[in-house]
């Protein structure tokens, strides 16, 4: 059983996939623990409450620096025994000392194809007006593990979405949210949960199931 800690900031549609995907059974032995937001006002807190989890917030601004921040953090995960992390619409950049103890246990979900509309600067829907200034006709989101370099760490799962011409950055949010992110993250938790990833020269590679429990049942 893999214990799961979901990073929020914001409304918390990613996580109420989560949620969803978690009473159908779907998150291979993946418990939802715990909900720690950025953001005091986030609907996320409610969505998690209403599902009976735990949830607790951490604002960046009462912390002197990243380093405090993310020791803080660090600690309440700890506690909880937190097997992955993941990041749904987590705005607070962490920092590298964080994401160094938590290598390759902290998956994020983004809404663009990486590496393109992605780094520094490139969030929520903002992702979507530079993909609309673009014109790009392609569009789509990445379920990836977290490194130090914003939106760097090796890809796990990506899905394609189609722009339509008449697309506002409202509507294209929309629509990767509901046929890309809400479908990906949940997969990309499942496959974590059951072992199946491994990051090999900063490339994922998802073995398939039958591996996994001939590589379980000869250990
Ligand atoms: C999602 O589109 C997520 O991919 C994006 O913020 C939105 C959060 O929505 N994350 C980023 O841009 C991170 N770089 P939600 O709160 O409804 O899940």
């Amino acid at each position: 059983m893999t214990k799961i800690a979901v990073l929020v900031s914001g409304g918390g549609t990613n996580l109420q996939a989560l949620i969803d995907a978690a009473a159908r059974d779907a998150l291979a032995g993946g418990v939802l623990d715990f909900v720690l937001s950025s953001n005091p006002d986030a609907y996320a807190l409610t969505r998690a409450q209403s599902a009976g989890i735990d949830t607790s917030v951490l604002r960046r601004r009462d912390f002197a620096d990243a380093e405090q921040y993310g020791a803080a953090l660090d600690a309440q995960l700890r506690v909880r025994d937190i097997g992955l992390i993941v990041l749904a619409g987590f705005m607070t950049v962490l920092p590298d000392s964080f994401c160094r103890k938590w290598e390759n246990k902290i998956l994020n979900v983004h809404p663009s194809l990486i590496p393109s509309f992605c780094g520094e600067g490139f969030y929520g829907l903002r992702v979507h007006e530079a993909a609309l200034q673009k014109g790009v006709k392609v569009t789509g989101a990445t379920v990836h593990f977290v490194s130090e370099v914003v939106d760097g760490g090796a890809i796990i799962l990506q899905k394609a979405v189609e722009v339509a011409p008449d697309d506002t950055p409202e509507t294209l949010q929309k629509r990767v949210m509901a046929q890309a992110e809400h479908i990906l993250l949940p997969q990309a938790v499942a496959l974590f949960c059951q072992g199946r990833l491994q990051v090999c020269d900063g490339r994922v590679q998802i073995a398939d199931e039958c591996e996994t429990e001939r590589s379980v049942s000869n250990d």
